[in-house]
């Protein structure tokens, strides 16, 4: 049996361990090696690197894209998109939604691995949509998470419904790496049984699972699995590309990867990552095994909020009481996966009952949102109470939320005029107004000074 591997290094890597702070350049010399390892896939755009690079590091997110296509000829490109939230957590129309995924699949995206916070898959099917419309590689995701509703049968549901929607691909996607190789093993099994589709694991090693949770998954029938090449594997990020190509091989599955490319990717990233450790970017710490993950079955970056928001309050004392409270906000929110922004918005919560002493006194206006409806459906059943006691029953969202919203993409169009050089512009605005506008002005500028020195120069 063959076992694919997606590289994560210039994505999901990168953006757990140094904050998605990698330019362009760092990486641009060694993509034609990585286009030649024998990867499935490479993931090389959304998530964070969107915002990331207009943000940080100025540069257009659209012509790293291309950039990375014009050298990667062979492998297919990889993205995460958020549904109908596309890189970032409120809603969008489904015409806009459409649209970025058109530009992305013009601009050289081939696979699209798209997920809903919820895993409401009503907030992932215009994308799903599109994407099979422009003849790309739809891979639909199930956010793994612990709770009392999320059962064997539930996930075993979710993938047909999957399938049902036209997906190539299901993607469980563990992204606070708790998912433990037993679990995986009765997740792929169950899902291998529900529906034909060929089944892709995407884990962390935070807990130091792992290794272990993909071996489990591969010996159920999963298809591939997410690394990272070593120098920037480990810790928050993905398992090691080359540990597990060797300990599969040594099991007696196939892959695809050339060891020798695999070594000149790693001697590659090696001083990219010594800079991050040396500039501080890269701080030690994720590098570790956080085992308390496992006991409260929650994402790292969400405990390390809420130990930032109560060190702030001078309040650590509370700490444990809040993680405890945890389990209560949850369940009365219907179990939402904790993703980025339920993880922080149930962590936030638990502290604010804590701190009041009371549940439910201060209510954050993210969740006031949340019990209205505008994230789509909750897994199980909210509380009644706590949304009468923020909403009367005329006030909440009925069906989906999207199709309450107006167009947008010609509106902001026309609006920037010539600012947006291009519909790529005007989605990049849409997606991160303040960023790219001032994106758009130092372009502007950078230009200009450009002209100007060409005239001097003519002057001489
Ligand atoms: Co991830």
């Amino acid at each position: 049996m063959k076992v694919q591997f997606t590289e994560t290094v210039v994505r999901d890597s990168q953006q757990s361990l140094i904050a998605t702070r990698m330019p362009f350049s760092d990486f641009e010399d060694i993509l034609e090696t990585m286009d030649n390892a024998g990867y499935h896939s490479i993931e090389c755009w959304g998530g964070a690197t969107f915002d990331s690079c207009l943000r940080y590091l100025d540069e257009d997110p659209w012509e790293r894209l291309r950039k990375i296509k014009a050298i990667c000829k062979k492998t297919p490109l990889q993205m995460l998109l958020r549904g109908q939230n596309i890189l970032g957590y409120k809603h969008y129309p489904d015409e806009t939604v459409r649209m970025f995924v058109r530009k992305s699949a013009e601009n050289g995206m081939d696979i699209f691995r798209i997920f809903d916070a919820l895993n409401d898959f009503d907030n992932i099917k215009v994308a799903v949509d599109e994407t099979i419309k422009c003849g790309k590689h739809a891979q639909g995701c199930i956010c793994y998470t612990t709770s009392p509703v999320h059962t064997i049968e539930k996930y075993a549901e979710m993938g047909k419904e999957l399938e049902k929607m036209g997906v190539h691909s299901i993607c469980i996607k563990d992204m606070a790496g708790i998912c433990g190789p037993q679990e995986a093993y009765d997740l792929v099994k169950a899902l291998k049984a529900s529906t034909k589709l060929p089944v892709y694991f995407h884990t962390h090693h935070t807990t130091g699972l792992g290794p272990m949770t993909y071996l489990k998954a591969i010996e159920a029938g999963c298809d591939g699995i997410d690394t990272a090449i070593s120098p920037f594997a480990g810790g928050t990020s993905q398992p090691a590309t080359e540990t597990m190509k060797y300990a599969l091989e040594q099991l007696g599955y196939e892959t695809d990867l050339n060891d020798d490319d695999l070594q000149k990717i790693a001697a590659h990233f090696a001083p990219i990552k010594k800079k991050f450790l040396d500039n501080g970017t890269l701080n030690p710490q994720v590098m570790g095994i956080k085992a308390d993950i496992l006991k409260y079955q929650v994402p790292g970056g969400m405990l390390s909020n809420m130990i930032a928001n109560l060190k702030d309050l001078n309040a650590m004392d509370k700490f444990d009481a809040a993680c405890d409270e945890i389990p209560a906000v949850r369940k009365d929110m219907g179990y939402p996966p904790l993703v980025t922004p339920l993880s922080q918005m149930v962590g936030n919560q638990a502290v604010q009952n804590v701190l009041f002493g009371e549940r439910y006194k201060n209510i954050s206006k993210e969740i006031k949102a949340y019990l209205r409806g505008e994230y789509g459906t909750a897994p199980g059943e909210v509380s009644q109470e706590l949304i009468d006691k923020c909403w009367k029953p005329e006030e909440l969202v009925q069906g989906r939320y999207a199709d309450s919203l107006e167009p947008i993409f010609e509106k902001t169009k026309a609006e920037l005029g010539k600012t947006a050089r291009s519909d790529e512009d005007v989605l990049s605005y849409i997606a991160f107004p303040q960023v790219a506008e001032k994106f758009f002005a130092s372009r502007e500028e950078k230009e200009s000074n450009t002209v100007n020195y060409t005239i001097e120069k003519k002057e001489d």
